[in-house]
């Protein structure tokens, strides 16, 4: 289900989220789920006991994807949450649960991440709906093409009957691996800046215009990615990417007149992360300022760290300790649908070990064994809630 015959590419809204949502609505409706799409393009399934005490967990992940991807970043989130739902049935759980696979996480498509969750947490600004793809559609026009009302939005948030939101997801680093864990609780998420560059210079002859006069854009921006590794290396805790660049002409005998970057930056501590996305915008002015060039920038994500809900994380790693893992508690780098859902409801998250601490990347896996584990965690988890009825 891609975008690509030989990758998994799955961007928000793109052809093969069709055909997810039709497999997901299919194992829904077979679990007896009430199956819907929102107004954010999020398939949402809801499990409604007789018994229900007007109440309703929730629970799921995204399927959008990266380009290039694996096969489990997001879509397990999903799956397993499908699991949770059959676990909830057997062991009569007091209250609904409601599993959610958000439409959009990663950011890919409109270069801002976290469309489906903002929804559903009642924050999606409608100011986001003329953001551009880079084939130039609009969000809105996206929305629309899927038969989705983007005057609806508000549809899309959560009732006040929600308990919580538990998102499950793979680690995505080397952390469990290292101390050979299958799982743990996550206690906050890192903060995340996103901003694009754009370096202007002067497209000219690669034969005829000396070092000296030229106004090079590429090499601005090349030296600009160094003093971005630089600082993230210097600065405890602090992680920087430049991921993508597009130099134009981009042809191998024209000095580029422009480069166009992204970059990425994230810490536990907001202050460290905003003071370090200052210091480089500065970097980048200082360097244009000597070379002769323009620079640009445009912010397209500040979103703040998140801390996640301790009762529910309590309960959560209880329940890991309870199946005789030790209680692991750690910080998320990646970003997730859990960090927004956390500004709207309670929330918490299990990660699961990530072989090799690979992903973003087609080798991306994980252990059955871990995966067993997750299911065994979501039983006491839901029983340790259920116990709050009682
Ligand atoms: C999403 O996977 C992110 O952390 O960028
Ligand atoms: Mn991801
Ligand atoms: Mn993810």
């Amino acid at each position: 289900m891609s975008e690509e015959p030989d990758r998994t590419t799955r961007r928000f809204l793109t052809p093969p989220v069709r055909q997810v949502h039709a497999h997901l609505r299919e194992r829904m409706e077979t679990l007896g789920m009430a199956v819907r799409v929102d107004a954010a393009g999020n398939l949402r399934g809801v499990w409604q006991p007789a018994n229900a005490a007007g109440k309703r967990l929730l629970t799921g992940s995204h399927i959008d994807t990266v380009p290039d991807a694996g096969a489990y970043d997001g879509v397990l989130g999903v799956v397993l949450a499908l699991e949770w739902v059959e676990l909830a049935r057997e062991s009569k759980a007091p209250y609904a649960v409601e599993v959610i696979a958000f439409s959009e996480e990663e950011g890919v498509r409109f270069g801002v991440p976290f469309l489906g969750s903002r929804a559903v947490a009642g924050r999606f600004d409608t100011s986001l709906l003329t953001l551009k793809d880079g084939d130039g559609r609009s969000l809105e026009d996206v929305l629309r093409g899927f038969d989705l009302d983007p005057q609806q939005m508000s549809e899309a948030e959560v009732k006040d009957d929600a308990i919580g939101f538990v998102e499950v997801h793979i680690e995505q680093g080397p952390v469990l691996e290292a101390e050979e864990l299958s799982v743990a609780a996550v206690t906050g998420v890192v903060g995340q800046s996103r901003l694009a560059l754009e370096f202007a210079g002067q497209a000219n002859h690669a034969g005829t215009t000396p070092m000296k006069l030229r106004h090079d854009a590429l090499a601005g921006a090349a030296e600009w990615i160094g003093a971005v590794e630089r600082l993230a290396l210097q600065t405890d805790g602090l992680v920087a990417t430049v991921g993508k660049i597009a130099a134009s002409p981009n042809a191998g005998n024209v000095i580029a007149g422009t480069a166009r970057l992204t970059l990425d930056v994230r810490h536990a501590h907001d202050a460290i992360r905003l003071g370090s996305v200052e210091e480089l915008i500065e970097s980048a002015n200082g360097i244009a300022a000597r070379r002769g060039l323009a620079v640009q920038s445009t912010k397209s994500l500040d979103q703040p760290a998140v801390s996640m809900d301790e009762r529910l994380t309590a309960f959560l790693t209880e329940s890991i300790v309870a199946e005789g893992h030790p209680g692991k508690q750690m910080f998320s780098g990646a970003g997730h649908d859990a960090m927004v859902m956390a500004a709207r409801v309670p929330t918490a998250m299990l990660f699961l070990r990530s072989p090799g601490g690979v992903s973003h990347n087609p080798a991306e896996t994980v252990r059955i064994e871990d995966a067993e584990a997750a299911l065994h965690v979501g039983r006491r988890f839901l029983e340790r809630l259920a116990a709050e009825f009682r």
